[in-house]
C-alpha cells in the first residue's frame, strides 16, 4: 500500500512537471486529487487493510501524498497563469515608436487641395477671404438676398431647416449657398470689398454620382465705386487662367438669380475643347446692396459662387463624387 502511494504520488508530480498549460493543469488535478483521483481512490483501499497501525500509517501517508501534490498544483497554477499572461500580453504588444524612423505622411483632401488653392488664387488677385456660419438665419440665406418667404426661387434650394431654442420654427437654416456671407460681408465693413468666401453649404438631396447633401462653395463679392459686367468678366478669366492654366478661357451665358441682375452662369473651355458648367454670377441687385447696408447710388458690385467639389472631381477624374466622402483611405491615398 505505502509502495503504491509512493508510485501515485511521484507519477502525479512527474507529469506536473511535463504540464505546460492551465487546461492540462486541471485535467492533471482531477486525475490525482478529484473524486475518482488515483490518490483518492487509494484512500478507499484503507478500509482493507489490516492492523490500526497499517491503517494509520498509510493514512498518513496518504496525507502528506495529497498535500504534496495540491501544494506542486498550485505553485504550478501560478507559474503556468503567469506565463499565460505574459505570452498574451506580449502578443497584444503595440509598438507605437514603430513609425519614429519612416513616418507615412498624409495629405490634406482633395476638396481642402482645391479649397486652398482658390484662396490661393483669388488672394493673389486681390481678395481676401471671409467666413460666415453654416447654421444660418433664414434672412441672411434668402430675405436679405431678394427672397422674401413667398419667393418661388427657394423652391430650388433644398433646404434644410435647424430648430433652434428660442427662434421661430422655420427661420434658421443650414445654408444652402455661400450668398449668405455677402450679406455679412457687407455688414461688416464700408466697400471697397473685394471678398471670397469659401465654405460648406447643405441641401436636401439624394447623394448620386454628381450631387451631395454636403457640398462646398466659394463665392466672392466685389463692391466698389463703377463696377460693371466688364469686371465680372475680366475676373472670371483671369481666375480662369490662374486656376487652371494657360490654354483655358472662361465664358458667361445669360440666367437668372434673385440676388444679381443682369445674372449669368460661367462655363470654362478646356483646352480638350469641351465646356464645363462652373457657377453662377451677376452684378449684385440693389436689394442686395439695401440690405447690406450699401447704398445702390453710389456703389455697385458683382457676386459669384461656384462648387469647389465638382471642381477637385474635374481635376482628378473622380467618377463618383461620393467616392470623395467615404474616407475610404485607399481613395484618398491615391492624391
Ligand atoms: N448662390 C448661387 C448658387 O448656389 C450661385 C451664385 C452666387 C449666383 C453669386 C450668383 C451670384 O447657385
Amino acid at each position: 500500500m505505502i509502495d503504491d502511494i509512493t508510485a501515485a504520488r511521484d507519477a502525479a508530480m512527474r507529469q506536473l512537471a511535463a504540464t505546460d498549460s492551465l487546461d492540462d493543469l486541471v485535467r492533471l488535478d482531477q486525475d490525482t486529487l478529484g473524486k475518482r483521483g488515483s490518490l483518492s481512490l487509494l484512500k478507499a483501499r484503507l478500509g482493507a487493510l489490516g492492523t490500526a497501525e497499517e491503517k494509520k500509517q498509510a493514512g498518513q501517508q496518504l496525507n502528506a501524498a495529497q498535500r504534496e501534490v495540491g501544494a506542486a498544483v498550485a505553485e504550478r497554477r501560478q507559474h503556468l497563469g503567469a506565463a499565460e499572461r505574459d505570452a498574451r500580453i506580449a502578443a497584444e504588444r503595440l509598438d507605437l515608436t514603430e513609425h519614429v524612423n519612416a513616418p507615412r505622411r498624409g495629405h490634406a483632401h482633395i476638396v481642402t487641395q482645391a479649397w486652398e488653392r482658390l484662396e490661393d488664387v483669388f488672394v493673389g488677385l486681390g481678395f481676401t477671404v471671409a467666413e460666415g456660419p453654416e447654421v444660418e438665419t433664414d434672412w441672411h440665406n434668402f430675405e436679405a438676398l431678394n427672397m422674401p418667404l413667398s419667393h418661388p426661387a427657394r423652391n430650388e434650394f433644398d433646404t434644410l431647416f435647424v430648430d433652434h431654442r428660442g427662434a421661430p420654427p422655420g427661420t434658421t437654416v443650414l445654408r444652402t449657398h455661400t450668398s449668405p456671407v455677402q450679406i455679412r460681408a457687407m455688414l461688416a465693413g464700408p466697400p471697397p470689398l473685394y471678398v471670397v468666401a469659401p465654405g460648406r453649404v447643405f441641401r436636401r438631396d439624394t447623394p448620386d454620382a454628381t450631387h451631395m447633401p454636403v457640398f462646398h462653395q466659394i463665392e466672392g463679392l466685389v463692391v466698389d465705386r463703377d463696377i460693371n459686367l466688364g469686371h465680372l468678366a475680366g475676373t472670371i478669366e483671369a481666375f480662369t487662367v490662374a486656376f487652371f492654366g494657360e490654354g483655358f478661357t472662361s465664358r458667361l451665358r445669360p440666367s437668372y438669380f434673385p440676388f444679381t441682375e443682369p445674372s449669368g452662369e460661367f462655363d470654362i473651355h478646356t483646352p480638350a475643347g469641351e465646356w464645363l458648367e462652373l457657377g453662377g454670377c451677376g452684378m449684385v441687385h440693389p436689394n442686395v446692396l439695401r440690405a447690406g447696408g450699401v447704398d445702390p447710388e453710389v456703389w455697385s458690385g458683382f457676386a459669384f459662387g461656384f462648387g469647389i467639389d465638382r471642381m477637385a472631381r474635374e481635376h482628378h477624374l473622380v467618377e463618383d463624387l461620393r467616392e470623395m466622402f467615404t474616407g475610404d483611405i485607399r481613395f484618398a491615398e491615391q492624391f
